[in-house]
């Protein structure tokens, strides 16, 4: 049982995952088997601003195995908060839940929705959009309700403008930070724009940020609730965040395991990497001078969001 800010998660209801991780793991030893040199493996980071190409397989691989898990339970946190505000509060939820993430990805955060509502016995189905620049290979849910989009959604809004008017849930899972500075300055234009208007009696907004670039992360977070608060003259009806004060106990301590097979950090990398090998397997004397380890993320202390409910 994962207990974080007063939530219990039982780890065991999402069985499922690690099948998914398997897969994943399985092609990534495929690929390095294929790689001359790891020169990709090193370009996957996040330090000074760096963003990995997406566009490229093994990225997305690492990425999935080192993040899924730990943003799959994050998300599952964030929308257990998001359910206790609107539901515990007798919010009437509309008859379908219109969801529009922004930077989907994998669509982690539509299965953790999925989760929720199911755990929680809310019987309401989703009308979810996905919107991403790029196309992932894992898309982990087979969920009809789901659609995923490929575009840019500065550029997406513009043209749907009354699908996007009608959403109840408007998520941004770990992506706020990850669009460029036109992207996002563009977004809010949209969203401003007077044929932009929200029709739900009540709107979420949520957000889940990288801990790397919390204030970015947040500051645009707050930009984005207060255009369209400001906008269609919702008033709060709760906010709620993430950051759990440092003498919280659960603040780091929770930690889950992988199975081994899917803990990647097992792989050895640096193996795979013609300069490690080159420099009598140092990584010192390498130019990325940072040892090559991804390890997943297993705490709980990285998790990162904001839930807000405007309502008119
Ligand atoms: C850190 S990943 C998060 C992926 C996924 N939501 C998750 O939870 O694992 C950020 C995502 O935002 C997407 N993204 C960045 N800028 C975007 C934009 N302008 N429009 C749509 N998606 C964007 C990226 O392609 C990437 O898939």
């Amino acid at each position: 049982m994962l207990k974080y800010d007063g939530l219990e998660i039982d780890l065991n209801k999402y069985a499922k995952i690690p099948n998914y991780l398997r897969e994943i793991n399985r092609n990534l030893l495929v690929e390095l088997k294929k790689q001359a040199t790891i020169q990709l493996v090193r370009e996957f980071r996040y330090d000074n601003n760096h963003i990995p190409d997406y566009n490229i397989r093994i990225n997305q691989q690492i990425y999935l195995l080192k993040y899924y898990l730990a943003y799959f339970l994050e998300y599952i946190a964030m929308y257990t908060v998001w359910s206790q505000i609107v539901c515990h509060a007798n919010l009437t939820l509309s008859p379908t839940l219109k969801v529009i993430s922004i930077g989907c990805g994998s669509t982690c955060d539509y299965l953790s929705l999925y989760f929720v509502l199911k755990d929680g016995a809310i019987k309401i189905p989703v009308d979810y959009w996905g919107i991403d620049l790029v196309q992932w290979d894992y898309i982990s849910s087979d969920l009809s309700e789901k659609q995923i989009i490929r575009a840019d959604i500065s550029q997406w809004i513009k043209n749907n403008k009354s699908v996007f008017s009608a959403a109840d849930i408007i998520v941004f899972p770990k992506s706020i930070g990850e669009l460029t500075q036109k992207s996002f300055e563009e977004l809010l234009q949209q969203v401003s724009s007077k044929e932009c208007i929200m029709s739900s009696k009540r709107i979420s907004i949520l957000g889940s940020f990288a801990k790397l670039y919390h204030s970015r992360d947040i500051d645009r977070y707050n930009r984005f609730v207060e255009t369209i608060r400001k906008k269609n003259n919702y008033k709060i009806n709760k906010r709620k965040e993430s950051n759990l004060s440092i003498d919280d106990p659960s603040h780091d301590t929770f930690t889950w395991f992988y199975p081994q097979e899917v803990d990647f950090s097992r792989l050895s990398l640096e193996n795979h990497c013609n300069l490690f090998l080159q420099n009598d397997k140092h990584c010192r004397k390498c130019p990325a001078q940072e040892k090559l380890t991804h390890h997943p993320i297993t705490k709980t202390k990285y998790f990162d969001y904001a839930v807000t409910v405007l309502e008119k």
